[in-house]
């Protein structure tokens, strides 16, 4: 990408100069950063879970399953909330593309997360093939997710507590 068109670029100058600090934050700590962490480990232990389960076929990871796929749903949606509140509360983050990437991928994320879970809760868990295959999917819509965020902060300076020492 050409750096020196876009800050040439009036409307890009415009937008970087909008506050994108974060709406939500305990003593200056964005709260989205705090929660992304659960749904992120957890997508990734059920996978890890699933195959334990494949390996072994011990009903224990079944189990297990149930308890990892509902808790990155529920901190999925938990994460998903605070994110979509600074994403349309604060202009900095609400006109930056790359916000409204991450929310796609994100909500995406949470739709196969709580569908993830949907397959398991009943009581004839469809854990393999199709929980397995769901998992493999969570963990790369994650991955979409979880970098388009990391972008927001590293690449847009999105949510970063600037001390007026700085
Ligand atoms: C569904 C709606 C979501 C929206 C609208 C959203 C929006 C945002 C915004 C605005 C930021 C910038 C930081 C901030 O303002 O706090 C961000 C950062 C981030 N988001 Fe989301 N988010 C959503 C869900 C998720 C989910 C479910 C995940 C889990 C994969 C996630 C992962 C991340 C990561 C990893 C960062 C970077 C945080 C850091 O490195 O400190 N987001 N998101």
């Amino acid at each position: 990408m050409d750096e020196t068109a876009d800050s040439e670029n009036p409307v890009i100058s415009k937008i970087e100069e909008k506050d994108a600090s974060s709406a939500i934050a305990v003593a200056g700590h964005p709260l989205h950063a705090m929660t992304v962490h659960f749904p992120i480990a957890l997508v990734f232990a059920t996978l890890a879970v699933d195959l334990l389960y494949w390996w072994s076929a011990d009903q224990f990871w079944v189990r297990v399953g149930v308890w990892s796929s509902g808790g990155a749903f529920f901190m999925g949606v938990a994460a998903g909330i605070v994110g979509t509140i600074e994403l349309l509360s604060v202009a900095g983050i609400r006109e930056r593309v790359a916000s409204w990437a991450h929310a796609i991928a994100a909500m995406m994320l949470i739709a196969v997360a709580g569908l993830n879970w949907g397959l398991r809760v009943t009581e004839s868990a469809d854990v393999l093939p199709h929980g397995l295959l769901v998992s493999v999917l969570a963990a790369i819509i994650t991955g979409m997710a979880g970098w388009h965020g990391g972008k927001l902060i590293f690449d847009h300076g999105v949510g970063l507590m600037v001390s007026p020492k700085d």
